[in-house]
């Protein structure tokens, strides 16, 4: 059976004192950290880059916590040496956003990271099923990529099943909108990597909302 894990998003999270609300998170019980990174192009606003990836590993070392890496940036392949210097894990690309997927997943791995594609709500997901076997992870956006707090899609779902239904091993990660009233959905379809922003960040109790929604996707 696949490990369900549950990754919060910082997005949501203050910026600024973004180490000691990371380290807060992985004390709370984190299994992952979901990085957020925006272009301006991509999607209109603009996050962080590699610089601040490479900040973070200083204050969580890779043997504490792996770093997810949420690339909501045209032409992925450029920052992709840059990510696996500054200490990224895993790079989650969109197919939307590169024009050649089986370049970019080549590079992704060359670099030593564990490689993902994303799928945006308007792309159906048959256009990833033709990589699932080259790649670890499809991530399934359950709001349009570009901010956090958005409303979970649950029209999204039948994405997640299709996969789970080819592909029983896959990693399958959900993003956005996910709190304790939606992941049920999520879990039912055969999601296994949770990402959660506001509803863990802006939680009076980050680690009850992490166990609980942990013990909703744990079969
Ligand atoms: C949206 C980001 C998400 C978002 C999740 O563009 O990719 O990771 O921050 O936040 P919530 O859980 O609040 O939707
Ligand atoms: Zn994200």
């Amino acid at each position: 059976a696949l490990h369900a894990q549950i990754g919060p998003s910082i997005l949501n999270a203050d910026l600024a004192a973004l180490a000691s609300e990371c380290d807060r998170l992985i004390g709370d019980g984190a299994d992952y950290l979901h990085l957020d990174v925006m272009d301006g192009h991509f999607v209109p606003p603009i996050t962080f880059g590699h610089f601040m990836v490479q900040s973070l590993r200083k204050t969580i070392p890779k043997s504490r916590c792996w770093f997810d890496m949420h690339m909501m940036v045209e032409n992925p392949d450029r920052f992709v040496k840059d990510m696996a210097d500054a200490g990224a894990d895993q790079f989650v690309f969109h197919v939307e956003a590169t024009s050649n997927v089986e370049q970019t997943i080549r590079k992704v791995r060359e670099a030593g990271m564990k490689v993902g594609i994303a799928v945006k709500p308007n792309t159906p997901v048959e256009v990833v099923v033709p990589y699932v076997e080259h790649v670890d992870l499809i991530l399934i956006m359950t709001v349009e990529p570009g901010a956090g707090g958005q409303k979970f899609m649950n029209a999204m779902m039948p994405k997640v099943q299709t996969l789970r239904r080819q592909f029983k091993e896959l990693d399958i990660e959900v993003d956005g909108g996910v709190s304790l009233d939606t992941i049920h959905h999520c879990a039912e379809a055969g999601a296994n990597l949770i990402v959660s922003g506001t509803a863990v960040v802006k939680s009076e109790n980050p680690r009850n909302a992490m166990d609980s929604m942990r013990d909703a996707v744990t079969k």
